[in-house]
């Protein structure tokens, strides 16, 4: 009897060495070769809008030419839908998907993301104030668990295209939402820099969507034009503003591309497919095992103008040459209605 269980507790153990064995070699893989494990990313989108789903599809291509195209790596996608409570979930449903990477696409994704996750890598994707928004201290060497790809405003140079469009506008509004730190500091740069060109600027923040229409119904009979930042919440209901701002036609400078395309007459923008792009090749350098606290972030900072002929003639605008040969041209995109 002790014999024959000796014996049984042996032959199992061969059978299970020669199985381990097995598979190191690849003989019970189907294609006859041993399956290297993919490599496992979590994303959180903060919410849909045209300039993030651009810049999601620049992190993937961004990641495949790192060589992690969709053989070598599986990608766990959510979007929050601007819903603090989802955003909340998703991120713990993204560390309990055994994902070694985490990837937030705008600041309230990776904030969400941060609060969530004491032990994994965090990319910050398209950020535009990484410090403000307290997900890291030193950007040249973030030393923790995050860093990222920051895109800035070129306020500045907004400044001086509205300046050089509309040289009647004197007050411009500028409109935001209270909730989203990456807005607030941007609104600071460019009250400074309109301030400095002899501009007057009217802050109207919103809570949320809601409020948007009787905001700037409010803000039309106060300013000669409305500026937006890079701005989660306004992007996503950029139309509402167009809408709301039907009859008082004054001249919008949104600060995405796709938010002039939906209307808004101009801007000096930060290309957001490159922008996540380069987020895709940072993410794949912490995806093969390089620390993120030892990655200083990228800054975006470079802007290109563009401009909307479509608007422009509406409102009666003639657009000076030199500025129309720089800039890139668009007119209604469909959604714009
Ligand atoms: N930078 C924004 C953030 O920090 C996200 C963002 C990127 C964005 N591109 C945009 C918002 C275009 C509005 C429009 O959250």
């Amino acid at each position: 009897m002790k014999n024959k269980a000796l014996l049984t507790t042996l032959l199992a153990f061969f059978v299970l060495l020669g199985v381990g064995v097995g598979q190191e070699l690849g003989w019970f893989s189907s294609t006859g070769q041993s399956q290297a494990a993919k490599a496992k990313l979590g994303v959180l989108q903060f919410v849909s809008h045209p300039s993030l789903d651009e810049i999601y599809q620049g992190i993937q291509a961004g990641l495949e030419e790192e060589d992690y195209g969709e053989e070598k790596l599986d990608i766990q996608f959510l979007n929050g839908q601007a819903d603090q409570s989802k955003l909340t979930l998703m991120s713990q449903q993204l560390i309990e998907g055994g994902n070694q990477v985490l990837l937030g696409i705008a600041t309230p994704a990776v904030q969400s993301l941060a609060n969530a996750s004491k032990d994994l890598p965090i990319i910050m994707g398209a950020v535009s104030d990484p410090v403000g928004a307290k997900l890291v201290e030193d950007p040249e060497h973030p030393g923790g668990l995050v860093t990222g790809v920051s895109d800035q405003n070129p306020a500045v140079q907004q400044v001086a295209l509205i300046k050089e469009l509309t040289p009647n506008v004197k007050k411009v509004g500028a409109l935001y939402s209270s909730g989203e730190d990456n807005s607030k500091s941007q609104v600071a740069e460019f009250k400074e820099a309109a301030e400095k060109a002899g501009l007057e600027v009217v802050e109207q923040a919103v809570p949320s969507t809601n409020e948007l229409n009787q905001a700037v119904g409010v803000l039309t009979s106060k300013v000669d034009a409305i500026w937006v930042p890079i701005d989660n919440t306004i992007a996503s209901a950029f139309s509402t503003v167009v809408a709301a701002n039907q009859s008082a036609k004054l001249p919008l400078y949104p600060s995405a591309g796709a938010m002039v395309e939906a209307g808004g007459l101009a801007s000096v923008v930060v290309d957001q497919f490159e922008l996540g792009r380069a987020t895709g090749k940072m993410t794949a350098r912490v995806l093969k095992g390089e620390k993120p606290g030892d990655i200083p972030v990228e800054f975006f900072s470079q802007g290109k103008p563009v401009l909307n002929t479509q608007v422009a003639q509406e409102l009666g605008i003639r657009i000076p040459e030199d500025i129309k040969k720089d800039a890139q041209l668009v007119e209604m995109s469909q959604t714009a209605e």
